[in-house]
């Protein structure tokens, strides 16, 4: 038998797009196999892991716990509408510059769950950052270059300089 459908105009990354998808899908399943946005991570599926963290109205969700059908035409924000034109969104920067991303499979939800986190709290403190990303799971970082990373991109979105110290930055000769 076959599955129901639903035929759905859904504003991702301030694109209108009509998709067509199994009504049971999940916004996860939904991006990635319908709309081809891949960057978006399919790990758990169990709501634990954090790494399919998208944006739906500015707030952080777990696109594998959202049905598509329940998101109607709220925007949608995946890790691909981050980068404007050429130009690397400072949670970009600030993690390339700082290597916190290694596997970079976590990398996607967390940039996302960072964006969200930053429009509410312009300058968080390193505890308020690792609350706001304690639901995404990394198994590469150890989360200090994150929280790092994520602190720099704060001061560069309030329109200040931000130096890493030369030691902090990804391929630092220690003995130089
Ligand atoms: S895939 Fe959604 S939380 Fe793990
Ligand atoms: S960089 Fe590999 S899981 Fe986070």
């Amino acid at each position: 038998m076959q599955a129901d459908t639903t035929t759905q105009t859904l504003d991702i990354n301030g694109e209108r797009r009509t998709v067509c998808f199994p009504s049971h899908h999940t916004l996860l399943e939904v991006l990635r196999e319908e709309c081809g946005l891949t960057g978006t991570k399919h790990g758990c599926e169990l709501g634990e892991c954090g790494a399919c963290t998208v944006l739906v109205d500015g707030e952080a969700v777990l696109s594998c716990l959202v049905l598509t059908a329940e998101v109607g035409e709220r925007p949608i924000e995946t890790v691909e509408g981050l980068q404007d034109g050429n130009a690397l969104h400072p949670l970009q920067t600030t993690f390339a510059d700082l290597g916190a991303a290694q596997c970079g499979y976590c990398t996607p939800g967390i940039l996302m769950a960072a964006k969200s986190l930053l429009a509410h709290n312009a300058a968080p403190s390193r505890p308020e950052i690792r609350e706001a990303l304690s639901g995404n799971l990394c198994r590469c970082t150890g989360y200090h270059k994150i929280v790092e990373a994520v602190e720099g991109a704060s001061v560069l979105l309030r329109g200040e300089a931000w130096e890493p110290e030369a030691e902090t930055i990804y391929g630092h000769d220690v003995d130089s």
